[in-house]
């Protein structure tokens, strides 16, 4: 399903499709403040990177979307993702990624975990979102908190970076929050 909000818009990304701009995802992988609380740099990207992300998006369980920007120029800026789509227990894993970042505290982090949150809920009959960030990413974490996902707590030494263990902040929400505090006030269409 495509989304259209006051400000952006979220493509679903088909299986091989060129819709994925590949010299700006590569761009985006290679950048040092991008990916500053990932771990998307220990290993140089290649092109059989960039075909394998490719060849696996929109698997059985894995639905990605590329972000684009509508104002002042239409431009494409990142993507998101249900991962790890669990059909018997109900679960997946929640993934933002703006690459582009002028797009960055422009609350579009937000807007678009409500739409990975809607579609988790309300399209595919989901029970349970999960997500994790580094524990100092405060943007992710403001994003987290901001879509009432609970805090769970952390994986200590969970993940290595810029020369030392940091610990990885896991958060969740349940259907059942979702639908207590649901407004239906987002799209502006979905096709
Ligand atoms: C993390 C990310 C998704 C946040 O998206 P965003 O569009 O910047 O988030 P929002 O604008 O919706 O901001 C939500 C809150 O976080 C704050 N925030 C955003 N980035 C911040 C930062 N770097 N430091 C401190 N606060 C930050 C915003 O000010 C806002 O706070 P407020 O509600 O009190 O005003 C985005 O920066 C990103 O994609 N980064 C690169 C990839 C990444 O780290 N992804 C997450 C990996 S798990």
């Amino acid at each position: 399903m495509k989304y259209i909000t006051k400000e952006l818009v979220l493509i679903p990304l088909i299986r091989n499709l060129n819709l994925l701009d590949s010299t700006k995802y590569q761009e985006w992988m290679m950048n040092v403040e991008v990916t500053k609380y990932t771990s998307h740099r220990a290993f140089p990207l290649i092109t059989d990177d960039i075909e394998n992300f490719k060849e696996g998006l929109n698997t059985n369980d894995r639905i990605v979307w590329s972000i684009f920007n509508r104002f002042p120029t239409y431009e494409y800026i990142g993507n998101t993702a249900l991962d790890m789509i669990d059909l018997v227990n109900r679960k997946a894993e929640f993934a933002i990624f703006i690459g582009n970042k002028n797009y960055w505290g422009k609350g579009y982090g937000t807007i678009i975990g409500k739409i990975l949150l809607y579609h988790a809920f309300m399209v595919l009959n989901l029970h349970r979102i999960y997500g994790g960030c580094v524990e100092f990413n405060t943007g992710m974490q403001k994003v987290f908190t901001k879509l009432d996902m609970i805090n769970e707590g952390s994986s200590v030494d969970g993940i290595y970076l810029q020369g030392r263990y940091c610990n990885i902040c896991h958060y969740a929400i349940l259907e059942k929050e979702y639908r207590m505090n649901y407004k239906n006030e987002l799209f502006i269409a979905k096709e």
